[in-house]
């Protein structure tokens, strides 16, 4: 297994001399860092001066979504080439605001991991029920459909990690249970063990919704939790480096 993943995801926040204040402050805090990976996923507008100014640190460059074709006619579009080139490692694809407000389906999700992992760019795969479907039993069923729909034909499962959000707890301040998480992390881990077989075991699951300097011991004591996903809390420094720091 590698090490453990916390990455931020700053969603539509932060102007250029906002991130780079918040990198700043940031980096002395977390740069003796080494037993786990950190990541930052700021806006497009911000990767570029994010990049530079995390470059030869321990926190990795993320970007929060990819178009799946490399160039074209694709106004307000950015590539995975573009991304690669601006020295960003991870993207995070299907995350619950972009199926919801941009109507990504779970087909549209493949095609971009397709086009990411193809420029050997790494993916942070989301996936997630609403409270409706959680409330109508209907979570490993959803969960089942994402994984499969999404994860069609990509054959290359070292460059994967999976984040599990429960739509419901994103930015709601209600925390999914130790046991609700326990339960679809190790629902997640076998399916991706009857796509991938033993490598499956390799892939990080993180943990996604409502993650806070006071819950993450918590959280990172469950099995199969391999790591989080954070927004809200990842805005301030001082919080996220909390977060980071978690002791177990
Ligand atoms: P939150 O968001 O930490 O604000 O709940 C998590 C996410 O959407 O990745």
């Amino acid at each position: 297994m590698y090490s453990k993943f916390i990455v931020a995801n700053w969603k539509m926040h932060k102007t250029i001399s906002e991130a780079l204040s918040f990198i700043d402050d940031f980096i002395p805090m977390v740069k003796d860092i080494k037993d786990r990976e950190i990541g930052i996923a700021p806006t497009f507008l911000c990767i570029a001066s994010v990049g530079k100014a995390i470059k030869d640190t321990n926190i990795k460059l993320c970007a929060q979504n990819a178009f799946y074709e490399n160039k074209g006619a694709y106004t307000g579009e950015i590539s995975p080439s573009m991304l690669k080139d601006a020295g960003v490692e991870y993207v995070i694809i299907g995350h619950s605001e972009r199926r919801k407000y941009f109507n990504e389906t779970d087909e549209v999700i493949n095609k971009k991991i397709d086009a990411c992992v193809k420029e050997d760019l790494n993916v942070i795969f989301c996936i997630g029920e609403t409270l409706e479907e959680r409330q109508k039993d209907k979570t490993t069923e959803i969960l089942k459909t994402q994984i499969i729909k999404g994860l069609d034909k990509i054959n290359s499962p070292e460059t994967l990690t999976i984040a599990y959000e429960p739509v419901w707890a994103i930015g709601t301040g209600v925390v999914a249970t130790e046991s609700q998480i326990a339960e679809a992390h190790s629902f997640i881990r076998n399916q991706l063990r009857e796509i991938y077989g033993k490598v499956a075991d390799k892939i990080r699951i993180l943990y996604g919704g409502s993650v806070t300097p006071e819950n993450i011991k918590t959280i990172m004591t469950i099995d199969n939790v391999d790591g989080v996903l954070v927004g809200g809390a990842s805005l301030d420094p001082v919080k996220f480096a909390k977060i980071v720091k978690y002791e177990f």
